[in-house]
């Protein structure tokens, strides 16, 4: 009887993408997947711990099956959460037989196999690693835009954060490995490719070849058959020049790059322990906006970490009016296990955190309408992904990573495909997307009309 697994992934992208590397490894281990936990034989939560709102969900997951136990499902938590509570998940919920954090996945075959020899509790805890996970069998859910994890873990010591406890050491993969799964992933068809890493920009290539992240960017890019190359998330203190370099002189690295800043103040930046302060960070968002190429910007934040002042919070908003950001990730601060800030004092109090979060919020939903307004009338290539929000819409995202529905106008009907790219006048803007008409399409690389038989299509709609 074929054995059946399923699994739930919350978190980042790296977690989505750990997520088809397991569900890759599990098919080559003779797993069959299914749509619903019901129906596995094993059952997994690939975790986020990040806050404790986000970690708090496996366990309301676990809750729901505690009877299940009778029926000789396997359940097991992987990631963040995973890595974070260690055995102590074995105690809180007695129906889960397999706990391993990311920094393990390498060894999942050997857990796997003492699992199936009836082993009750098995886990994957050490964080002592130089190991990533590279496995050939990976199984991506989208079938045009491919991730590759270029780098594991983060050595830096931000005071809010639980990644280096929960991934483990800072290891990157070689280039020749990294532009190997590019290349067969081109030649299978994806036209995108993301590269993944806490900080992807702190990437050390270890091989004797030393290719520098922004060379390794443009060596992707140039892969015959990718059209679009970016990268998340990059961290402020490794960001040099020569990434906007690159992106200025390889039209396929999008115009787009994720700067987390944090806090717009120095005081509470130095607090953070992010080791730069709002004056070094306006000195990289100056080389990002020298580039004859605009390229979007996107930030994410922290509202009330422990010790902001008002002033400090005003300098934050001040930060949002002065890069002008096409999309801000905001969260209100929440205290992590094992973490320096911790011991700080000077808590915020919940209520202020909230009215913080919400003003920042207010403010930067102006600063996009505005920006987005500026790009009515402009044409942009879209990567057709899915149904736009209205009938006879499709929707995509732009080069600048902002979403656009768009219309087909009769003379140009043909089918529209998931995974074309068009091109698209922008007629309308809103605080979160554009709208537009398509102008032509599908185009191939060079933005011209691309010949309707030489596309793989039509994909299934995915979500
Ligand atoms: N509390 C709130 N937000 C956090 N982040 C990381 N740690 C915390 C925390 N303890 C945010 C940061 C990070 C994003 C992924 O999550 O802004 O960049
Ligand atoms: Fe969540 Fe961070 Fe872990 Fe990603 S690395 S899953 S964001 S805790």
């Amino acid at each position: 009887m074929s054995k059946t697994f399923y699994i739930e992934t919350f978190g980042c992208q790296m977690n989505v993408h750990d997520s088809e590397k397991v569900a890759g490894t599990l098919v080559a281990f003779g797993y069959r997947p299914v749509e619903s936990p019901e129906e596995a034989d094993l059952v997994l939560y690939n975790t986020c711990s990040i806050r404790e709102k986000a970690a708090q969900k496996v366990f309301t997951r676990l809750n729901q099956f505690r009877k299940a136990r009778t029926g000789g499902k396997i359940f097991g938590v992987l990631g963040c959460v995973g890595q974070q509570e260690g055995e102590k998940i074995f105690e809180a919920a007695p129906h889960v037989s397999l706990v391993v954090g990311s920094a393990s996945y390498y060894r999942l075959p050997e857990l796997l196999a003492q699992l199936e020899r009836g082993e009750r509790h098995v886990t994957g805890l050490s964080l002592d690693t130089d190991q990533t996970f590279d496995t050939e069998f990976t199984r991506r859910d989208n079938p045009f835009r491919a991730y590759i994890t270029i780098i594991e873990g983060c050595d830096k010591h931000c005071a809010y954060c639980v990644v280096p406890f929960t991934r483990g050491p800072e290891r990157s993969r070689t280039s020749q490995s990294v532009l190997g799964e590019a290349r067969r992933l081109a030649e299978g068809g994806y036209t995108e490719i993301q590269l993944l890493g806490q900080n992807v920009n702190s990437y050390r290539d270890p091989s004797p070849a030393r290719v520098s992240f922004a060379e390794l960017l443009a060596r992707v890019a140039e892969i015959p058959g990718i059209r679009r190359v970016r990268f998340t998330t990059s961290h402020p203190r490794d960001f040099t020049r020569e990434i906007v370099e690159a992106i200025e002189s390889h039209p396929k690295l999008c115009s787009h790059v994720h700067l987390p800043v944090q806090s717009g103040s120095s005081e509470v930046l130095r607090r953070m322990q992010r080791e730069y302060s709002r004056e070094q960070y306006l000195e990289r968002i100056a080389w990002i906006r020298q580039s004859k190429r605009p390229i979007s910007i996107t930030t994410d934040i922290i509202v009330g970490f422990p010790g902001e002042r008002e002033a400090d919070f005003e300098q934050t908003l001040t930060l949002l009016d002065e890069v002008g950001y096409d999309s801000v990730f905001s969260f209100q601060y929440s205290p992590r296990p094992n973490t320096a800030s911790l011991r700080l004092e000077d808590a915020v109090p919940e209520e202020e955190k909230g009215r913080r979060l919400r003003v920042l919020q207010e403010r930067q939903k102006q600063i996009q309408l505005h920006r987005y307004e500026m790009f009515v009338g402009t044409v942009e290539e879209v990567l057709v992904e899915g149904r736009g929000g209205r009938e006879s819409q499709w929707k995509g995202r732009t080069s600048h990573n902002i979403v656009l529905n768009f219309t087909v106008a009769e003379v140009q009907a043909g089918p529209v495909n998931l995974g074309d790219y068009w091109n698209v006048r922008i007629t309308q803007a809103g605080p979160n997307s554009l709208v537009g008409e398509a102008v032509a399409g599908p185009v191939d690389s060079l933005g011209t009309p691309a010949a309707v038989a030489a596309r793989p299509g039509p994909f299934s709609v995915l979500q």
